[in-house]
């Protein structure tokens, strides 16, 4: 039995594509557009190809006590609404997906708002999100027989190639921006075995060599302008759904960088509702760095119709990106289900980061944007009371510890990012302070640290 029932159709032009047809950059050859995975029937109430909705949430449940390989990923525990693969036997998996939704009482209880959570895809095998749309993306690679696999990445992209690839016995090649990813990225590329090269570039640049890489070679582009990539990438839209009883949150919070997952959730949602799993969909908002902020900028200027590329600027490295190759499927999510994209400052990353670290969870920088949009939109009036909202923390905290000690130290921030918020992060530092090996002299480290 063939389990393939997608085709591709082109986001700008709408032309429609067998997938083996796309083109090695994954860009519409009418329009120059990228793609998304369609599957006929699904948006026509009584298609024959339309799944029933009780009984899809009743396996998916079982499926989490199951035993078998591919039930036990959380990606393709949902196989049912990603059929890309002509056979799932050909699925690559860590066991991805079916991570944690942190309730955040501390910080709820601080904003005002009843119900704040974090969907901490951080918890996945590499440390980041990225883990769920590799797995979808690498299978596919896998499954049409290609050697070589190959990203530009601002870190996670890569470590999770890199992983998927060694698990697939593929080879894999990972170009980066020189001096601009975190370490613990950077050794987890070498550790699974990729090809690095770090180009004296950015992130952008990256892309341009690489697009260009797999026009004269044939290497599987597995960058997020690769549709199978949201595929896998939509399913914690699916764990949330299910976690609130299929009933959605009122509103989702995410980090922008390529624009890649802001989309993918947004599909995910929206397909669930097409079929019938859940009535509603939730708002869903993207925030940017404001020294990598295109988005916000189309927003401010052309209500998301126009996008002018920036030079991009952030400590949060893994959004350090000044031109994304996503952004129409985003502005559209964002519009579709009535979000905001904004930005926030360095300092504002940095203070929401170590806030949620005080409550727990540690996460990467750019995952912390999300607090600080929050913190924003409820001052600004579009968060209710009332609002069940849910951050996506999208990269562990291990990830990139020098920004998390700098903070620490105090040697994060300059003079006038931190202006006017000397306090708020003066009461968030917790330094490792240097003692006598003493029980005195520790104890007494204490009493300096009362309250
Ligand atoms: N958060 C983290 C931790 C990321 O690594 C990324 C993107 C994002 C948020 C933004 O997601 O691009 O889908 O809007 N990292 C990519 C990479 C670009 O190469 O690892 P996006």
């Amino acid at each position: 039995m063939n389990d393939n029932l997608h085709t591709l159709r082109c986001f700008g032009c709408g032309a429609r594509i067998a997938g083996p047809e796309a083109r090695p950059d994954f860009r519409c050859a009418q329009c120059g557009d990228l793609f998304e995975v369609e599957y006929a029937g699904w948006n026509q109430r009584k298609g024959p190809d339309r799944p029933n909705p009780g009984a899809l949430k009743w396996l998916w449940r079982e499926r989490r006590s199951s035993s078998e390989s591919l039930d036990q990923s959380g990606v393709w525990r949902f196989r049912e609404l990603l059929p890309i693969l002509d056979n799932f036997g050909n699925a690559v998996s860590l066991y991805e997906g079916n991570t944690p939704l942190y309730q955040l009482k501390r910080t709820a209880k601080s904003l005002g708002i009843d119900q704040l959570f974090a969907k901490h895809q951080g918890m996945n095998p590499t440390g980041s999100f990225k883990d769920t749309g590799m797995t979808a993306a690498l299978s596919v690679a896998r499954e049409r027989g290609f050697e070589w696999v190959a990203c530009a990445s601002t870190g996670n992209t890569s470590a999770a190639m890199a992983a998927y690839a060694a698990r697939a016995g593929l080879r894999s090649l990972v170009l980066i921006p020189d001096g601009k990813i975190a370490w613990g990225k950077l050794s987890q590329a070498m550790d699974y075995g990729a090809v690095t090269c770090q180009l004296k570039s950015d992130f952008d640049g990256c892309v341009r060599v690489l697009t260009q890489i797999v026009k004269e070679a044939p290497i599987y582009l597995l960058n997020s302008v690769n549709p199978y990539r949201l595929e896998g990438q939509k399913t914690p839209a699916f764990e949330i759904a299910e976690a609130f009883d299929w009933n959605v949150p009122d509103h989702l919070i995410v980090p922008g960088g390529n624009l890649a997952n802001s989309s993918a959730l947004g599909k995910g949602f929206r397909e669930l509702r097409e079929l019938g799993l859940v009535a509603r969909v939730p708002r869903i908002s993207v925030i940017q760095a404001d020294g990598a902020n295109p988005l916000t900028r189309s927003f401010a200027e052309s209500n998301g119709e126009k996008i002018q590329p920036v030079e991009a600027h952030t400590r949060a490295t893994a959004i350090r990106i000044g031109n994304p190759a996503s952004w129409r499927k985003a502005a559209r999510v964002i519009k579709d289900t009535g979000g905001w994209c904004l930005d926030v400052s360095e300092a504002e990353i940095a203070i929401a980061k170590a806030e949620l670290g005080a409550e727990g969870l540690g996460c990467e920088p750019a995952s912390a944007v999300t607090l600080a949009g929050l913190k924003k939109l409820r001052v600004q009036g579009k968060v209710a009371a009332t609002d069940a909202v849910v951050l996506v923390l999208t990269g562990h905290t291990l990830k990139d510890a020098d920004y998390t000690i700098n903070f620490h130290r105090g040697s994060l921030l300059t003079a006038s990012e931190s202006a006017g918020r000397e306090q708020e992060i003066s009461s968030l530092k917790r330094n490792a302070v240097v003692v006598d090996p003493t029980p005195a002299a520790v104890l007494s480290a204490l009493k300096g640290m009362a309250g």
